[in-house]
């Protein structure tokens, strides 16, 4: 059997090009004893595989190697006595159309009630970043202003609703004036910043946090987070989730120094990554699954169709082109 699988055919010097991804097709071994032949469904794109590409997240991904996410697949075949074919499986996969694996490491998916797709959105790694990193490191209460970067995003949008739950008022900062308008009209939030179209981010920050800011859950970095870190009251958090505008840098650059406000204002700042909480995906997911049944959570998935435009996909983030979670489905 045939089947495409797509490598890294070079590092990408700032923002990732197609010409940076080759797909090559592989001729697949029959399945032995203790194996699966996997079909994948759906991957996930995400804004670490670019950080992967410069080093900044382990395991580093180097020049030819097979690009992976997190993906699902169905068992077509098997000959392991752990799964069935017609089984849903999740986990990380190369990406390749069809895959001959040993079953380590991949779970079965009882999706119960919701789409595949979902567990690699809102159910996935990413609702369940906002999910964790608010609750541990933004610990937000009721009465205190919340702003999300990235708001519009995977993450973002799961983030500033969960503020939204928790009694915060919350303003979210995204690239387009239609993202804003969604974030307002279907997500709840108090208010939207496009940071593409305003002269001040700082400006606008100030104008639509006249209190200041209690937490900020960071997706971008950059400028964004140097302006709304300015905007900080005493003891606020700052949740640092992401950094997308930094992923593509060619030079290291530096905004204001903000250590000084960090003492005057004796603020948290504190990162976060999912893989910690691997243990504890099982209790977020009950409660974000509980709030999607009772209609208190929202979630967008830009689906792009074929396994093809994997590398088009994961492009797109850099360029906004995705509301809600980025998926391919293969
Ligand atoms: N720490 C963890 O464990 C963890 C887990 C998941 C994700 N993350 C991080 O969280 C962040 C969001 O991830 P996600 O999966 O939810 O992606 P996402 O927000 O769904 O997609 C990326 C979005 O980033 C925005 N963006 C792209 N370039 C930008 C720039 N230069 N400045 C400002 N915004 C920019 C774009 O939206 P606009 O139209 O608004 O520009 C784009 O849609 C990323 O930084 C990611 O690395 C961390």
């Amino acid at each position: 059997m045939k089947s495409k699988v797509i490598k890294l055919a070079g590092l990408p010097v700032g923002i990732p090009q197609a010409a940076n991804f080759t797909m090559v097709v592989e001729v697949l071994p029959t399945i032995q004893n203790g194996q699966l032949l996997l079909k994948t469904l759906y991957f996930s794109v995400d804004p670490y595989l670019r950080a992967k590409m410069s080093g900044g997240h382990q395991p580093p991904l180097y020049a030819g190697d097979i690009m992976y996410s997190r993906g699902i697949a169905e068992v077509m075949e098997s000959k392991h006595p752990g799964f069935n074919p017609g089984d849903k499986v999740i986990s990380f996969f190369e990406w390749r159309e069809h895959l001959v694996h040993n079953g380590e490491g991949i779970s079965i998916l009882d999706n119960k009630g919701f789409q595949l797709s979902n567990y690699l959105g809102v159910l996935g790694t990413t609702g369940l970043s906002a999910y964790f990193a608010l609750a541990d490191i933004g610990k937000p209460k009721a009465g205190e202003t919340m702003v999300v970067s990235g708001a519009a995003g995977a993450v973002g949008s799961i983030a500033g609703q969960i503020g939204k739950l928790m009694g915060c008022r919350v303003i979210g900062i995204a690239g387009s004036n239609d993202k804003v308008e969604w974030m307002r009209s279907v997500l709840g939030f108090d208010g939207g910043i496009n940071y593409k179209n305003t002269p001040s981010i700082a400006d606008e920050v100030a104008r639509f946090c006249p209190n200041g800011v209690d937490i900020y859950f960071d997706n971008v970095g950059g400028v964004i987070s140097d302006s709304v870190i300015s905007r900080m009251n005493n003891y606020g958090r700052v949740v640092v989730c992401g950094s997308i505008a930094d992923y593509n840098d060619t030079d290291v650059n530096f905004g204001p120094r903000l250590l000084p406000l960090v003492v005057y204002k004796k603020l948290l700042i504190q990162g976060f990554l999912i893989a910690d909480y691997r243990d504890r995906f099982a209790e977020g997911i009950v409660q974000l699954q509980q709030w999607i049944t009772a209609g208190k959570l929202q979630f967008a998935e830009t689906i792009i169709d074929g396994f093809d435009h994997l590398p088009e996909a994961f492009i797109g983030l850099f360029n906004g082109r995705n509301e809600g979670k980025m998926i391919v489905r293969v």
